[in-house]
């Protein structure tokens, strides 16, 4: 391998520990931060996330308030619930995990969140506010990848480099494309009916993929030297975790490239967290 690793288990530990402290110093001024986390369901991925969220919380040194609701929760008793947590002032966040059970509208259970506790940037006003480049809370993931770009290669330019982004979700490829912007990079967003994927992708000095497909990126698609961001976490044909890149092949011609498990995928959380921080800094210190 001759790339960089991009290492998204230390940086998410960098930053969850500056959070540590900073949360240390909101104790001080008798200032708490509090997480919301509803679970519906048993999805046993669900549960995973949920559970490393509330860990993080703690290890922080937020508090965070688990609902674990079950699977024939109806949608009145879930938006109460919402309710109730957007007139608590004490709670800065709410995170519903998704997705939510089938008889459940998600559209409406996210409409439903005061977008100032929307930790998880999924409200169409935050989704707005990215677009027209006002402050308000970004998706997580894609926030997280911006990070480990900034703090994983220092010295690296975003800035008018050509970034292929491949999926077009609202929680990844859509989010993903505006903050790639913002960072002054030449976006193109590719998807599932992009007919020419791999001549798109070879034009990409960064490529995002965010597909959720095992390995559908090879080194045909990556322009030797190319920074290569894995956002896919599938489980392979032998049962392990891996990305939608074919790793061994690219990492022999990127210039750098995120692993899973251990690239994108702790970031998340450690955006999150982040998310909470500033939510408690808006509600309890007004800034
Ligand atoms: N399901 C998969 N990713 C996410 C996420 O970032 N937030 C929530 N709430 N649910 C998810």
């Amino acid at each position: 391998m001759s790339a960089t690793l991009i290492d998204g288990k230390a940086i998410s530990q960098q930053i969850k520990d500056e959070l540590k402290e900073k949360c240390l110093e909101l104790k001080d001024k008798g200032i708490e931060v509090t997480l919301a986390v509803i679970l519906v369901g048993s999805d046993p991925a669900s549960q995973v996330y949920v559970r490393n969220k509330k860990r993080a919380c703690e290890y922080i040194g937020y508090n965070s308030l688990s609902y674990e609701l079950p699977e024939d929760t109806t949608m009145e008793k879930l938006l109460g619930i919402i309710d109730e947590l957007n007139n608590r002032s004490d709670v800065d966040g709410i995170l519903v995990q998704m997705p939510l059970p089938k008889h459940m509208d998600e559209k409406k259970v996210i409409n439903a969140i005061r977008p100032d506790k929307d930790v998880d940037g999924f409200h169409p006003m935050n989704v707005g506010a990215l677009v027209v480049g006002d402050k308000g809370f970004v998706s997580c993931t894609p926030a997280g990848v911006i990070q480990l770009l900034k703090r994983g290669l220092p010295d690296y330019d975003i800035s008018g480099k050509e970034c292929v982004i491949v999926g077009r979700s609202n929680i990844v490829g859509k989010p993903m494309s505006l903050l790639m912007l913002r960072e002054n990079a030449t976006v193109t967003v590719a998807h599932s009916r992009t007919s020419n994927l791999k001549e798109v992708c070879k034009r990409a000095d960064i490529i995002i993929a965010a597909v959720g497909k095992a390995g559908v990126i090879t080194k045909d698609h990556v322009k030797p030297g190319a920074v290569v961001i894995d956002v896919g976490i599938n489980r392979g044909d032998d049962g392990k975790l891996c990305g939608d890149v074919k790793f061994d092949e690219v990492s022999e011609i990127a210039h750098a490239i995120t692993p899973v498990p251990g690239g994108v995928g702790p970031m998340t959380i450690a955006m999150l967290m982040n998310n909470c921080y500033e939510a408690a800094l808006s509600h309890k210190l007004g800034e």
